[in-house]
């Protein structure tokens, strides 16, 4: 009772002997409304993610370090790409990740393609304190193109060049070089984006996704992107997708990932590329890297092609309808006007704070 008394009396005349008393009671009530809202927002995120990954480690901290270790793939690992072992860049950015970046964007890029890259930093991918855009390249022959392309990556300073040779048939070493840049030359980066450069992304969205609906400190386990399950192996020898039975005698893929744009955090590329340098090549740098490699390291992905837009409607006039869009990424095959028309679009509209409860779900 006496004890009762007394503390009543802190709270009603607040005596001098009380105010340390007071203020710790506050500091706690406090803390624990804190802890509350931050769990009520973990809570939250998880729920929006679908079943394969629950398993996502939603951070309310910064990690005090990358959760891989690049060293343990030996001294010879830089030099080695897939069956390459001479490997090196020629063009590189070792300043790119100096300061903090919390979405890094990987663009495999055909050298002679300056005005689709012209394009995306003028549009899409301008620039912004916390996105860093790095253009990847092969080896070209031409003299000429080269000269230019070292002159754009003066100018622009986001240009990476591996020196393999920049043919269709070698797009598995382009992607494996763009997961190489960011394991060796930006293992800080929180979030990975891989994006074709024929596509749009609506980047104040997908922004706000990755921090209102993920969190701004990363996450790991992260592997969002179109789902191609059920694709058969090609066997016709004038197609662009032909494999031969001696590469792959099975006759379908697994299941992976449309080539055009995945969602990765770091730790993913670093299995996904732990496990493809172990593998025979293949030029279907999607279905080996997203696919085979994905299985051999038991990583599976998230279909998020509901927030893409399909082709086919590309031709439509924006109006209305699009407000309710939560779109996140435009289709593969977008010429340059058609991406700065999605860019225009989106940019007069306003930006919805998160993908929760988006379409309906
Ligand atoms: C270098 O690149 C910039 C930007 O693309 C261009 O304006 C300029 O003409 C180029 N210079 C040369 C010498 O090619
Ligand atoms: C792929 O790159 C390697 C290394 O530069 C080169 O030797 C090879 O000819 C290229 N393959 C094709 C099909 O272009
Ligand atoms: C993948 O899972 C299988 C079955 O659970 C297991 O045997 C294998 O060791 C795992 N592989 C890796 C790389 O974790
Ligand atoms: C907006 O465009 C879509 C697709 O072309 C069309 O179906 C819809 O009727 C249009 N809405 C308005 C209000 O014009």
């Amino acid at each position: 009772m006496e004890i009762d008394v007394e503390r009543n009396n802190c709270w009603r005349r607040i005596p001098v002997g009380c105010a340390k008393k007071k203020t710790l009671f506050l500091l706690f009530v406090v803390t624990t409304l804190i802890y509350l809202v931050l769990n009520w927002e973990v809570t939250k995120s998880a729920d929006f993610l679908e079943r394969p990954h629950e398993n996502h480690r939603i951070r309310l901290k910064p990690a005090a370090s990358p959760s891989f270790d690049v060293l343990s793939l030996g001294p010879q690992d830089y030099k080695r790409l897939v069956d390459l072992n001479d490997f090196h860049f020629t063009l590189i950015e070792p300043e790119a990740c100096k300061a903090p970046v919390f979405l890094l964007v990987l663009v495999p890029s055909a050298p002679n393609h300056l005005h689709k890259r012209l394009n995306i930093r003028t549009t899409w991918g301008h620039r912004r304190m916390e996105v860093k855009i790095v253009f990847v390249l092969g080896r070209v022959q031409d003299n000429n193109l080269q000269k230019d392309i070292e002159n754009e990556s003066e100018v622009y300073r986001d240009v990476i060049q591996g020196n393999f040779l920049d043919t269709y048939q070698n797009l598995t070493y382009k992607a494996m070089s763009a997961f190489k840049f960011v394991l060796y030359h930006c293992e800080k980066a929180l979030y990975v984006l891989k994006m074709d450069d024929d596509c749009f992304v609506n980047m104040p969205l997908l922004l706000n996704f990755l921090k209102n609906d993920l969190s701004v400190y990363g996450t790991d386990n992260l592997f969002l992107c179109n789902d191609m399950t059920g694709s058969p192996v090609i066997r016709d020898v004038h197609s662009q997708w032909y494999v031969s039975e001696m590469d792959l005698s099975d006759e379908f893929y697994p299941s992976y990932c449309s080539g055009w744009y995945a969602i990765l955090s770091p730790d993913v590329i670093f299995r996904l590329y732990e496990s493809t340098q172990k593998l025979k090549y293949l030029s279907i740098d999607d279905a080996l890297i997203y696919g085979i490699a994905a299985k051999k390291c038991n990583l599976t992905h998230t279909d998020f092609s509901r927030y893409t837009l399909a082709y086919r409607s590309l031709d439509l006039h924006f109006n209305g309808t699009y407000d309710s869009l939560p779109l996140l990424f435009g289709s593969p095959n977008m010429n340059p006007e058609q991406i700065k028309n999605c860019w225009l679009f989106f940019r007069s509209r306003p930006v919805a704070a998160s993908l929760r409860g988006a379409l309906g779900t």
